[in-house]
């Protein structure tokens, strides 16, 4: 059994080191997509501080469709160009949002959430689906978190193909 240590005091920057480390070593010898996603939302969610919610939304017949997370229930389908996580697909690149109730379209599954950090998962050129993370915290997330959430992607993205 996997046993992460609990990583959530730790600053930011050893904290994003640890955390692609603990991931690999996670999935490490599967390659079953929906468990390894459930085991990723599994451990950033309870890795990373002040979160509401955290997971996937796969890219399925030319629309966003929720996949494994941890959190609240959530909308089931998002359009691309919708909302963070269909902005995220349309712009192919990481969208970090202070204030979600300022970003217009923001489709709100948790009224918990003040903002959010969505990262495009690109396979072969093509989005393939996003990681999205949730804070009950307005500018929770920084530079450093969207850096360190696109360094934990590429590692999901070497024990899946999604
Ligand atoms: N807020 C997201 C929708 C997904 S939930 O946050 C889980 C968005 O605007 O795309």
């Amino acid at each position: 059994m996997f046993d992460a240590a609990d990583i959530r005091h730790l600053p930011k920057p050893e904290l994003y080191e640890e955390l692609p480390r603990q991931l690999d070593g996670l999935l490490h010898g599967e390659r079953d997509l929906v468990a390894n996603l459930a085991n990723a939302a599994a451990l950033i969610f309870h890795s990373l501080p002040d979160l509401n919610w955290a997971g996937f939304y796969l890219m399925k017949d030319g629309g966003l469709v929720l996949g494994p997370f941890q959190g609240r229930t959530a909308c089931v389908r998002i359009a691309v160009g919708q909302g963070v996580c269909g902005t995220a697909v349309a712009e192919r690149r990481t969208q970090l949002v202070a204030d979600v109730h300022a970003f217009p379209g923001h489709i709100a599954c948790d009224s918990a959430s003040a903002s959010e950090l969505v990262v495009p998962l690109i396979v072969g050129g093509e989005v393939r689906g996003v990681l999205d993370l949730d804070s009950p915290t307005p500018a929770r997330f920084d530079m450093t978190d969207a850096a360190g959430c696109e360094r934990l992607v590429e590692v999901l993205l070497r024990h899946v193909a999604p």
